[in-house]
């Protein structure tokens, strides 16, 4: 069987890919459809794949190096369930049973609930995710995906021009602060802060724009604060209403893709006293979307 990259939805921005291996070892000729079926819809499943970490690192590195995952969590070290280059959004710690309640970990991975683009707290945001799902959780769990090319070309052309040169700040401390997850080390201080980020991005190879929004911002230069995140809420709802939205229900090793560049994601509400085991590995961004601040 050929690769095939197949959607049922229309206007689409998730598909499907069938006959393929992600396990084994890839030929250009399918990278190049990957890629191609990645500009053309944004999110990507691959169904069925029984891969390992190590399998999951190599197919991700097809497209891209590997984003460096420092900085991106409160874990500690001494307390990573994964290996390097596996981000891990399960819901386990290292003991490989669920997380307290009151657990620090817990509590800031929350955070994943709120609408966010990965990575957009860095100063060079991470291009694609691929996301295996090695534990599926029996209650809720679902990963929504918006479409954040089909939000741009919704808007009137007023808040177009409106937004165009806008330019955000984005940190782990806003997403997580909206949550009241407020106590952070001066060390994490330093490692969360605010970086800048374009409100309108335009896709390296298709053109297209899309609004460039995720929890983690929380303020826009030369703006009021107030009047920002009214903003950046208003959009944020714009672009999440059902018809920019796919909903992803996962069966065990389901590993989907997705460009963090045209699309939002969140997770839903699951049982967290059942283990979720879903392991990310990124692929790192090539360019900022716009010059930082020289450092203090
Ligand atoms: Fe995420």
């Amino acid at each position: 069987m050929s690769l095939a990259i197949r959607s049922r939805q229309s206007p689409a921005f998730f598909a499907e890919v069938s006959g393929i291996d992600i396990g084994k070892p890839i030929d250009r000729d399918s990278v190049a459809a990957i890629e191609a079926g990645m500009d053309r819809y944004a999110v990507l499943v691959f169904p069925g794949q029984r891969i390992g970490d190590e399998q999951q690192m190599a197919f991700a590195r097809n497209f891209g190096a590997i984003e460096n995952a420092r900085g991106g969590n409160v874990t500690k070290p001494q307390d990573k369930r994964l290996v390097t280059g596996m981000n891990d959004v399960s819901n386990l710690g290292k003991d490989g049973k669920p997380l307290a309640r009151d657990s620090r970990q817990r509590l800031f991975n929350i955070g994943n609930m709120l609408w966010h683009s990965d990575s957009s707290f860095r100063p060079i945001p991470a291009k694609y995710s691929l996301l295996s799902a090695r534990v599926v959780n029996a209650k809720g769990g679902n990963t929504e995906f918006a479409d954040m090319r089909a939000a741009y070309d919704a808007l009137d052309e007023e808040m177009q021009r409106y937004i165009e040169d806008l330019v955000c700040e984005h940190s782990l401390m806003y997403s997580r602060g909206s949550l009241g997850f407020l106590d952070y080390s001066e060390e994490e201080r330093q490692m969360f802060r605010p970086v800048r980020q374009r409100l309108v991005r335009t896709h390296p190879v298709t053109g297209r724009k899309s609004l460039y929004l995720s929890s983690h911002a929380g303020a826009i230069l030369g703006m009021p604060t107030p009047e920002a995140r009214i903003l950046l809420r208003d959009l944020t709802e714009h672009a999440t209403q059902p018809q920019f939205v796919h909903v992803h229900t996962w069966s065990p090793y389901d590993l989907v893709m997705w460009d963090n560049r045209q699309t939002m994601h969140r997770v839903r509400r699951y049982d967290e006293s059942q283990p979720r085991d879903m392991r990310r590995t990124t692929v790192a961004g090539d360019a900022a979307t716009v010059t930082q601040a020289a450092a203090p």
